[in-house]
């Protein structure tokens, strides 16, 4: 076992043992082959780095507690990554292929899955990229796709505790017909800019409004956005946030809760309205907002609206029962009734 404090892991890019690859050529992809060397060899001409011919997916495995190793959801990854590939004009691996490589992945760094009970999990990480060497602007069936991991706690830190987000006035995540529901690495480049303000000024999130008119709530710059109105559960429907696989879980728990839920577009107005408001991915599971601020100028100080929801690093009854479910089901301490959890067989 690798000498890891399973407690205190952030989300980072921790450098496991294995990678496991396989390459699109000639109309085939290659056997998948397990390897420790954690590099690439790209031609300099390569569709990746001049035109952005990148896509990924995120998923968790967790050690549940009777033993067993459980992909959370890999085949709403698997359907994700194929839809995201056919908008990139890419080569896609089957969903079996898929799994397996998940699998294999897990299999070759089992060191690096944290145990059942410390609230850490195995972040995987497929990635499919454009190998082909080219200057013209068109598709070009040839592509390596791979999956790592690595040994994650959560995103903003050890526990559930509820931070701040800013909407930037000055800024949008996803043209409208644009990239915006597709999970390709593009969409993530022009964020860099607006995070690091953001978190310079204590800011977590940023919550991004539809571009068009600027009066809906889109999504998070890395989460979808959720709130929650008596017994709602209330989110965004757009055609250009990301189809968040933990949303579309969340919305599940939410019924089987005996909440009702709502998928409509969610005016700015709204966000007044809301008694909790979160960030739901993969990777957070659940970020409870204690407020919202919108700056006109997200670089200069002036804020014109504060919506407050709850205290800052306090979280919500709804919110907390959400997510202790959805944890719960993952960890293996509540049945899956909707068979969300794809066991691996540790060999
Ligand atoms: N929206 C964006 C922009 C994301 O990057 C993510 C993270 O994957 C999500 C939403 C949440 O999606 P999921 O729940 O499938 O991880
Ligand atoms: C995830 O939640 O799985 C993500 O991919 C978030 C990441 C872009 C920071």
């Amino acid at each position: 076992m690798a000498q890891i404090d399973w407690k205190t892991l952030g989300f980072d890019a921790y450098r496991t043992r294995t990678v496991v690859v396989s390459h699109f050529k000639d109309g085939k992809w290659s056997t998948p082959e397990s390897t420790e060397t954690f590099s690439f060899t790209f031609d300099p001409f390569a569709q990746v780095f001049h035109y952005a011919i990148s896509c990924f997916e995120g998923l968790k495995a967790f050690r549940q507690k009777d033993g067993r190793i459980a992909m959370f959801r890999p085949d709403q990854n698997a359907a994700r990554l194929q839809r995201t590939a056919d908008y990139l004009g890419m080569p896609c691996p089957s969903p079996e292929m898929f799994y397996q490589m998940c699998e294999a992945c897990i299999r070759g760094n089992m060191e690096f899955l944290p145990p059942y009970g410390l609230g850490a999990s195995m972040y995987l990480r497929p990635l499919l990229v454009g190998m082909h060497p080219q200057m013209q602007l068109v598709p070009y069936p040839e592509a390596v796709f791979a999956v790592m991991c690595a040994p994650v706690g959560s995103y903003y830190g050890a526990h559930l505790k509820s931070c701040a987000a800013v909407i930037p006035g000055n800024y949008d995540r996803a043209a409208p017909k644009g990239s915006g529901s597709y999970k390709i690495g593009a969409n993530y480049a022009n964020t860099f800019k607006p995070y690091k303000f953001a978190h310079e000024q204590g800011y977590a999130e940023l919550l991004y409004l539809n571009s068009s008119t600027r009066e809906f709530v889109d999504e998070f710059g890395s989460s979808n956005f959720f709130g929650i109105k008596g017994n709602k559960y209330i989110t965004p429907l757009s055609d250009s946030v990301l189809p968040s696989i933990t949303n579309k879980t969340l919305q599940q728990v939410a019924i089987d809760l005996g909440m009702e839920v709502e998928k409509r577009p969610v005016p700015l107005e709204e966000l007044a309205t809301f008694e909790e408001v979160g960030g739901c991915g993969t990777a957070v599971v659940i970020t409870p907002l204690s407020h919202i601020d919108i700056k006109p100028v997200l670089e200069e100080a002036e804020v014109t609206r504060s919506f407050r929801f709850c205290p800052d690093g306090e979280v919500g009854p709804k919110s907390t029962a959400l997510y202790k479910r959805i944890r719960a089901i993952q960890d293996g301490e509540f049945p899956d009734e909707h068979g969300w959890c794809r066991f691996v067989e540790a060999e």
